[in-house]
């Protein structure tokens, strides 16, 4: 089975938490993106919810799918979040942010009652770090904070797109950071997070409630 189709899979298994009435946070990247579709088809028959995007892209999915949409703001809470990731370890803590949307992606996390992980194989590891960490920075301060991140052994690296420097749905930039060596991921968020013009890291400690993870033509469900 291929990587896709696990995802697909994963996606399928996360929306039966899904009822009419709800109130979704979307997810962004290639997992979540089967989540959308399949929520887009529940719509098509009857399912009456309400999204929230953590990103343009997932926006103008969800927008093309029919599926009606409202922001955080206008909204009493999320009943449920369903996102994919870039890592999880055994306790079930995420590296999120490979595809830049991991600041709305966070806001909405927190803003959640429920927040559903779903996840193909190659996803689980048994230490975060092998994907680089992404912290979203402002502009103004990304020069600054790169050079303290290099003294700090971090090794940033400011994400491009088409040879111009990567710009988030905030307006920000990304650097990405080498977290391999680092053994207590609590300490190294607390200390990014104190870092000024640093605004959200890639992070997701204790934020996870599920975690669905497809192996080959399997689903298994993580709970905190
Ligand atoms: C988007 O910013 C990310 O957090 C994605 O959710 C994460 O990178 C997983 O993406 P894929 O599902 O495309 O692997």
């Amino acid at each position: 089975m291929s990587l896709d189709s696990e995802k697909q899979l994963a996606a399928i298994e996360a929306v039966k938490y899904v009822k009419s009435g709800m109130t979704v946070g979307l997810g962004t990247g290639s997992t979540a993106a089967h989540m959308v579709k399949e929520l887009g088809r529940l719509v098509q028959d009857g399912l009456e919810i309400v999204g929230v995007p953590s990103s343009e892209n997932t926006n103008k999915l969800a927008t093309e799918l029919g599926i009606p949409l409202t922001t955080l703001e206008k909204t009493n809470g999320i009943d449920v979040y369903i996102d994919g990731t870039d890592e999880f370890d055994p306790y079930m803590q995420l590296i999120k942010g490979g595809g830049g949307a991991l600041l709305r992606e966070k806001i909405l996390t927190y803003n959640s009652n429920l927040v559903i992980i779903i996840a193909d194989s190659k996803k689980e590891v048994k230490r975060l770090g092998d994907f680089r960490l992404p912290v979203e920075t402002i502009p103004f301060a990304t020069k600054k904070i790169e050079q303290l991140l290099q003294k700090m052994g971090l090794h940033p690296k400011l994400r491009l797109k088409d040879g111009s420097n990567f710009v988030t749905d905030e307006g920000n930039f990304i650097l990405d950071l080498d977290i391999a060596h680092v053994s207590n991921i609590q300490l190294l968020e607390s200390n990014l997070k104190q870092i000024p013009g640093i605004v959200e890291t890639g992070l997701f400690l204790d934020m996870a409630d599920i975690i669905i993870i497809s192996k080959g033509e399997n689903t298994i469900t993580l709970r905190k």
